[in-house]
C-alpha cells in the first residue's frame, strides 16, 4: 500500500526567525534549523516545512535575564499583580490562540504525524484545560481572601510565585502538555524561560503573537535551538527556581545537576513510563482486546501512558492473543491527515530502534504474534505484539515509546508484582478483571506501587481534573487542573497578633497591598 496517499505538501514554508524576548519577537540572523515532516515526500524525503531559530546561549542568557528582571526576586509587577489582572492576560490569550487552531492542528499533523482527530482534540483539550485553570485559580484567590485567627495570630495565607521557570516540553503533545505547566506557572505569578522541543517545534511560531500581546514584557520568553546550547548554561546560573521538563529522567537528572543549588529547584516533571496492562482469566475478552489496542497503539505508542507491557494469565493467553492480534491487525496505516491509526515516525532512527527491540527479543525466543506484526513501509512501523518476551530484553525493560509491545505469561500474580516492584517505573496501571475479589486484591497491592489503577480501562491522563502523577522515574509533583496551580506555588502568609488588628484592617481597607486584600472573585 502506499503510504500517503492524499498528501500535498503544505502550501508554504514557514521561517520561523523570531523569538520572543522580553516582551518583543526579536529577529534573528543567525543559523536556523530545518523542520521537515516525518511525511515523506515525492521522492522519499521528509518533507520541508520550515525552519526555527538555532539561537546560541547567549540569547537564552538575555531570555534568563529578562525573566529574572521581570520576576525581580517577586517584588515585579507581574508576581505582585492583582489576581485580576493576570486571569485578564490569560483570557486575552486564550483569545488569541483560537483563531490559530487550524494552523496548529495542521502543523501537529504535519511535524509529529498526530492524526486529525487527535490533533484537533489537542488543541480543543488544551483551550478547555487553560479555562479550568483560570477557574481554578480564581477558587485559589477567593480561599486566599479571608483572615484565619489562629491561637491569638491573625494570618492571611495564599499561595504565592516560585520564580523562575525553566520549561521544556515533548514532542508527543507538544502543544497540550507544553501548555498545561507553562500557563499555570505564569498564572500563578512565575516568569519563564520556555524551550520547545525539537519536533512539534513549528507550531509554537503561529502562537508568538498571541505571548507577546497578552503577557507583559519578560513574563514568557519563547527560545528555539539546542537543549544543550540554552538549557544547560540557564541552569547552571543558578538562576532557575523551577525546573519543568516533559521528557525523560536523563535529561531533567542532567539539568539538575548543572544547577549549582540542586536542592533550590522545584521540579515539576513528567518523565518515562511502562504502564503495565494485567489480564485475568475472568477478563471480559473484548473489553480487555478493545482497551490494550486503544492503550498499547494511540498515536503509535508514543504517549508516556501507553500500555507498554502486557501480562497475560496462561489460562486466558491463548484466546487473548489471537484477538488482539486480529484486532491490531485491522488498524489502518497511512496518513494523519486522512485520519490513518499508525502513522509515520517523527524521530530520526525509530524504525531502525524499533526493529532493534523486535530482534532482541526474537533473539531472545519471542515470537512475532500478530501477522502484520514488524511491517515497515518508509518511517512507518506496523504495531509488533511480541510474545512470550524475556525478561533480559531491552524491550521489557525500557520504556519503547512506539509500535512494539511485550507480552508475557502469568501464573502467579505475585510474579507480576514482583517485576512492578522491581521496576524503575511507577506512573499507571491497567487490570482486566470482572472479579470484585481480585480487583480489590490488586487495588490494595498495586495503589502504592503506581500512581492511577485503571479498571477495565487502559492507561489515561484524563479527565484533566484528576491528578496525574508517577512514582519512581516516572514524575516529580503532581499535575491536574488544580495541581499544576500548587505545584508551581509556595505558601506564604502575613502574620500578627490580634493587636494589630487596627493596622491589618487599614491595610486592607485603604488598598494598601495587592497581597493583603479581601476581593472576592467572581
Ligand atoms: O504522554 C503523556 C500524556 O500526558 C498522556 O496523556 O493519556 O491523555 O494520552 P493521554
Amino acid at each position: 500500500m502506499t503510504q500517503q496517499p492524499s498528501i500535498q505538501a503544505p502550501a508554504k514554508l514557514i521561517h520561523g526567525n523570531h523569538y520572543l524576548l522580553h516582551g518583543q519577537l526579536e529577529t534573528w540572523q543567525g543559523p536556523s534549523s530545518e523542520v521537515r515532516s516525518p511525511l515523506l515526500d515525492a521522492e522519499g524525503q521528509r518533507t520541508l516545512l520550515g525552519t526555527v531559530p538555532d539561537l546560541d546561549s547567549e540569547v537564552g542568557m538575555a531570555a534568563l535575564d529578562s525573566a529574572k528582571n521581570a520576576y525581580d526576586h517577586g517584588r515585579g509587577a507581574w508576581p505582585t499583580a492583582p489576581a485580576g489582572e493576570r486571569i485578564e492576560a490569560m483570557e486575552k490569550f486564550i483569545e488569541l490562540i483560537l483563531p490559530r487552531r487550524q494552523e496548529v492542528v495542521d502543523l501537529l499533523m504535519w511535524e509529529i504525524g498526530k492524526k486529525r482527530s487527535d490533533s484537533e482534540k489537542e488543541f480543543d483539550r488544551t483551550v478547555d484545560y487553560l479555562r479550568d485553570t483560570i477557574a481554578e485559580y480564581k477558587n485559589l484567590q477567593r480561599e486566599g481572601s479571608h483572615i484565619n485567627v489562629v491561637d491569638g495570630t491573625l494570618a492571611q495565607i495564599r499561595r504565592g510565585p516560585l520564580g523562575v521557570v525553566l520549561c521544556l516540553g515533548p514532542f508527543n503533545y507538544p502543544l497540550n502538555e507544553t501548555f498545561c505547566v507553562l500557563l499555570p506557572a505564569i498564572l500563578m505569578g512565575n516568569t519563564c524561560v520556555f524551550k520547545p522541543a525539537k519536533y512539534g517545534v513549528l507550531l509554537m511560531v503561529p502562537l508568538l503573537e498571541a505571548f507577546a500581546k497578552s503577557f507583559p514584557p519578560g513574563v514568557i520568553n519563547v527560545v528555539f535551538g539546542r537543549g544543550r546550547t540554552l538549557a544547560s548554561p540557564i541552569m547552571a546560573s543558578g538562576d532557575v527556581d523551577v525546573l519543568a521538563l516533559i521528557g525523560n529522567s536523563k535529561s531533567s537528572n542532567a539539568l539538575i545537576s548543572q544547577h549549582p543549588k540542586p536542592n533550590r529547584v522545584r521540579q515539576v516533571l513528567g518523565l518515562e513510563a511502562k504502564n503495565p496492562a494485567i489480564v485475568f482469566p475472568d477478563a471480559d475478552l473484548d473489553t480487555a482486546v478493545r482497551e490494550c489496542v486503544k492503550g498499547a497503539w494511540s498515536f503509535n505508542g508514543q504517549r508516556c501512558t501507553a500500555l507498554k507491557v502486557i501480562y497475560v494469565h496462561k489460562d486466558i493467553r491463548v484466546k487473548f492473543l489471537e484477538a488482539f492480534a486480529q484486532a491490531t491487525d485491522q488498524l489502518v496505516w497511512g496518513s494523519p491527515l486522512d485520519n490513518a491509526d499508525i502513522t509515520p515516525l517523527p524521530e530520526v532512527g525509530k524504525v531502525e530502534a524499533m526493529q532493534a527491540y523486535i530482534q532482541e527479543a526474537q533473539q531472545q525466543g519471542a515470537a512475532m504474534v500478530n501477522e502484520r506484526g514488524g511491517r515497515v513501509e518508509r518511517n512507518m512501523v506496523f504495531p509488533s505484539i511480541l510474545f512470550p518476551v524475556s525478561r533480559d530484553t531491552a524491550l521489557f525493560k525500557e520504556e519503547q515509546f512506539g509500535p512494539v509491545c511485550p507480552v508475557l505469561e502469568f501464573e502467579d500474580f505475585q510474579e507480576v508484582l514482583d517485576d512492578i516492584a522491581k521496576s524503575d517505573y511507577g506512573q499507571q496501571v491497567s487490570v482486566f478483571t470482572q472479579s470484585p475479589e481480585t480487583a480489590g486484591h490488586c487495588i490494595d497491592n498495586l495503589v502504592n506501587q503506581v500512581c492511577r489503577v485503571n479498571l477495565n480501562a487502559s492507561c489515561q491522563r484524563g479527565p484533566d481534573t484528576l491528578p496525574f502523577t508517577g512514582r519512581k522515574d516516572s514524575a516529580v509533583s503532581t499535575l491536574s487542573v488544580k495541581a499544576a496551580l500548587r505545584s508551581f506555588s509556595i505558601r506564604t502568609l502575613v502574620a500578627c497578633s490580634e493587636g494589630q488588628k487596627g493596622l491589618v484592617e487599614d491595610v486592607i481597607g485603604g488598598g494598601h497591598s495587592s497581597f493583603s486584600n479581601m476581593n472576592y472573585l467572581l
